[in-house]
């Protein structure tokens, strides 16, 4: 099999690096193919090659520029089957997510591309007749983007589709989980016939990710990832002029179920919020806040679907639940399993490790489990209530009293991602949804499944800078403002005098 390469400067090629890395399967553990690790140097090439391509690109019509990404989008649902197959058979979502993250992805190129006819900018009245103000949009130059291995198709798109629309050239690093997913996508640029140096991969690493970071010609970092990896990001670039960062990170998201909550909708709701994606989506509810009314209810049914549902060959269209994505993440979700345990909480389904005529044959080397469901009361002093797993390890946490303390439960944790709330009571869902601490909320539904043209982005720890999907347009661009006097006189705004005034008058 070839080890695939990077792609920099329009051509593929090996880099600098010695170290090759394999893509496995999480089901099946079998090589899809091996890649080359990309190395600092590695990055400084793409880097150049995005910096010198910048006044081409910048200097084509937004039109013209989304040509390139139109082929992409055309490609993309060409092959809608095949591909949803491959993120499924990499990062092991059962095949409706494996499509899904491919349907997203065309939907942001769509948007991208789409935006190019749409006005950028405003014109705005001077205070002065004879002078036109307009706000406009730049291109910020070199944008370094950094994805994550659960979306490994639509969050790359999310990033590059406005940045390139917009005018800017961009360096990326795939996840090191997810690199065939990356050689696809290269592979789609390549054929579009983009410019050489406009788009640029190099696979591999946190290594390769650090040295888009810490490249000073790199305008803006496009971050979406784990919390660590973000705020060490921010703490680098925080306050470095010019360098600018968007950062998506996680949450510990929660579903509130309120005592007027119809109970269908709530069960369905937090099931899909909790073990979809097996977990492993940064909006995944990892709390559930139910009111003491309907606790006892809630909490059968929920546990009954939980220890039911279907885990196994994410290619399988009857699978509800594939594998976890890499050995951390089912060490990690171990860990957490246990500090739960330690701090006393009262576990409810325990398919943390799957019995073996639960793993699909073939499949016995995968990362499997299970869901994994507590409860307990509410304690602030409970980590395991607090800190993101990543993993289908939820809790339920009864509340008593009236939607304010619902909302104190929520909004005790230090992220802000996502949630929900599953109530009858429009009060309770205007409350809720003025008062919840998240960047994106919902009513009567899963707090999954965002759509491209809406902001993703969270607040408190989860998030920073402008959000993504279409508000990566704030991150990738700069606004500015330009001001013509059509008059032979110069008259200022403010009523500032602009007579020249010498000693001789
Ligand atoms: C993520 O959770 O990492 O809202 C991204 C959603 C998807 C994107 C999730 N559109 O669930």
């Amino acid at each position: 099999m070839p080890v695939h390469e990077h792609y920099i400067d329009g051509e593929w090629r090996s880099g600098e690096g010695e170290e090759t890395f394999e893509s496995r399967s999480p089901a099946t553990r079998e090589t899809l193919g091996e890649f080359q690790r990309g190395t600092p140097a590695d990055v400084a090439a793409a880097v150049e090659a995005a910096e010198d391509a910048q006044e081409e690109w910048r200097a084509l019509s937004y039109v013209d520029r989304a040509e390139y990404l139109w082929e992409i989008y055309e490609e993309l649902k060409d092959r809608h089957e095949e591909l949803g197959r491959t993120v499924s058979q990499e990062c092991g979502k059962e095949i409706s997510e494996g499509k899904a993250d491919v349907t997203e992805a065309w939907h942001m190129v769509e948007w991208a591309a789409g935006n190019a006819r749409h006005p950028h900018g405003d014109v705005v009245p001077s205070e002065i007749p004879s002078k036109d103000a307009y706000m406009r949009r730049k291109p910020r130059g070199v944008i370094g983007c950094i994805t994550p291995w659960n979306f490994p198709v639509a969050i790359p798109f999310w990033h590059m589709a406005l940045a390139l629309v917009e005018g800017n050239t961009v360096v990326w690093k795939p996840a090191e989980q997810t690199p065939y997913c990356g050689q696809i996508i290269a592979e789609m640029f390549d054929d579009t016939g983009i410019p050489d140096g406009v788009f640029n991969m190099v696979q591999g690493y946190g290594d390769a990710g650090n040295a888009i970071v810490e490249n000073d010609t790199v305008d803006t970092v496009l971050f979406t990832g784990s919390a660590e990896v973000g705020h060490s990001i921010a703490e680098k670039l925080g306050g470095v002029p010019g360098r600018d960062v968007a950062l998506e990170m996680g949450g510990k998201n929660a579903v509130v179920v309120t005592e007027e909550a119809d109970l269908d909708i709530a069960v369905h709701s937090a099931l899909m919020s909790s073990f979809k994606t097996t977990g492993q989506r940064c909006v995944s509810a990892e709390r559930l806040i139910v009111h003491e009314d309907v606790y006892d209810e809630f909490k059968s049914r929920f546990v009954d679907l939980a220890e039911d549902v279907a885990v196994g060959d994410p290619l399988d269209e009857n699978t509800f639940m594939g594998p976890l994505a890499d050995a951390d993440q089912v060490e990690k979700f171990h860990d957490y399993n246990q500090l739960a345990r330690e701090e006393g909480v009262d576990v409810l389904v325990d398919r943390e490790d799957l019995d073996a005529e639960e793993i699909p044959d073939g499949h016995e080397e995968g990362f499997w489990v299970g869901p994994f469901v507590y409860e307990t009361d509410y304690d602030d002093e409970l980590r395991c209530i607090e800190e993101e797993v990543f993993g289908p390890h939820v809790a339920l946490i009864p509340y008593s009293g009236d939607i304010e303390r619902a909302l104190e439960i929520h909004n005790a944790v230090d992220y802000g991602l996502a949630g929900a709330i599953v109530s009858e009571d429009y009060r309770q869902i205007n409350y809720y949804r003025d008062h919840a601490e998240v960047g994106l909320s919902y009513g009567n539904l899963p707090c999954i499944g965002a759509e491209v043209h809406l902001p993703f982005g969270g607040v408190k720890k989860s998030g920073s800078g402008p959000a993504s999907a279409r508000e990566a347009i704030e991150a990738v661009t700069e606004r500015t403002a330009w001001t013509l006097n059509n008059s032979k006189d110069i008259e200022m705004a403010q009523g500032l005098s602009a007579d020249i005034k010498t000693d001789d008058e």
